[in-house]
């Protein structure tokens, strides 16, 4: 059963799937969204910003606040992800340029003044690299404590990366940042770390024909061709490219699942399990390594995802985001 009523806040660097996810938290009866900050990762901070403001007009949500936060890595250089998102961060869509808030918060305050304000009753939820949460942790090292979750979208336990052999991109974007956050988690009175990796979210298929049967339930819903024609067009890009390469269509819910994980935890099971970054290495930087035999003999610091009920949460998206087209 989802969580009776949810306090989120959502951190994005927003490609494709954080737009999936956006809508999604949007239509989700059960959450608040608080705010929404940003990072630079899939695409530059700007567009970041620019593009989750445009997504959540788009879900008619204009009034929650956009707090844009980190423009690069702690330590390193960014490097974008347009191969995957496109250019804009969005494939082929193309949204109406939105309303820029006049006093937008930076997103380190926000974050950390949010989870004074409502202790023990936030989810944060990460869906970019880490870059921003590490920060809100060195300026508020209690965070862990305030929160009621850290929910984020990450790593890859058991199998290997999507950006490297070794790592995944939001790991690797940031790997000091990551490194940060599952240290920082863990200690006595923190709150739980979920991270959902690519163990998870390759199982979390979109197809064409989920869009096809979106198409036909939202028949004459009033925001229905906004809304279908953002979901075909951003994932379009996507789907060519995986056909190109395997000869069949999808779109991976990485940011998706995680939200919706976020919002109802009974779609995953977890593993408690000590995990560490690899932030050194000439091969394997931003690997995310979990000690399943318990061989560092660490306490565990993050509860991982290894199952998914990757069914119900397809179906759970197709009807939530039938609900924005209703709205
Ligand atoms: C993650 O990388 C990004 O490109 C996606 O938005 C997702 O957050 C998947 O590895
Ligand atoms: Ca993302």
């Amino acid at each position: 059963m989802p969580d009776a009523k949810t306090l989120l806040i959502l951190d994005v660097d927003t490609g494709i799937d954080d737009a999936l996810g956006l809508l999604y938290a949007c239509a989700a009866p059960q959450a608040t969204i608080l705010g929404v900050s940003t990072v630079a990762g899939n695409v530059d901070l700007t567009r970041a910003t620019r593009n989750t403001r445009a997504v959540l007009a788009l879900a008619g949500r204009p009034e929650i606040p956009v707090w844009p936060g980190c423009a690069r890595p702690i330590m390193r250089e960014p490097e974008d992800a347009s191969e995957i998102h496109g250019g804009s961060g969005l494939g082929n869509a193309i949204l109406p340029e939105p309303a820029v808030a006049a006093n937008a918060g930076n997103a380190i305050d926000e974050i950390v003044a949010a989870a004074k304000a409502h202790a023990g009753e936030i989810v944060l939820i990460a869906t970019g690299p880490l870059t921003n949460v590490a920060v809100a942790l060195m300026r508020e090292p209690e965070l862990p404590k305030l929160l009621k979750r850290l929910v984020l979208m990450g790593g890859a336990f058991k199998e290997g990366g999507n950006t490297t052999p070794a790592a995944e991109f939001n790991i690797w974007h940031d790997p000091e940042a990551a490194r940060i956050v599952f240290q920082s988690f863990g200690g006595e009175g923190s709150a739980p770390l979920v991270a959902v990796g690519l163990d998870v979210t390759r199982q979390t298929l979109l197809l064409p024909e989920h869009l096809r049967d979106l198409a036909r339930r939202c028949e004459g819903a009033a925001h229905a061709p906004a809304l279908l024609q953002f979901l075909q067009d951003s994932t379009r890009h996507y789907f060519e490219r995986v056909e190109k390469r395997e000869g069949r269509r999808y779109f991976v819910m990485h940011d998706p699942l995680a939200i919706a994980a976020a919002i109802d935890p009974t779609l995953i099971d977890t593993a408690a399990v000590a995990v560490d970054v690899e932030t050194t290495g000439t091969l394997a930087n931003g690997m995310t390594l979990a000690d399943w035999r318990g061989v560092w003999r660490r306490k565990p610091n993050a509860q991982v995802a290894v199952g998914v009920r990757a069914e119900r949460m397809i179906e759970d998206f197709i009807a939530a985001m039938e609900r924005l087209a209703r709205r």
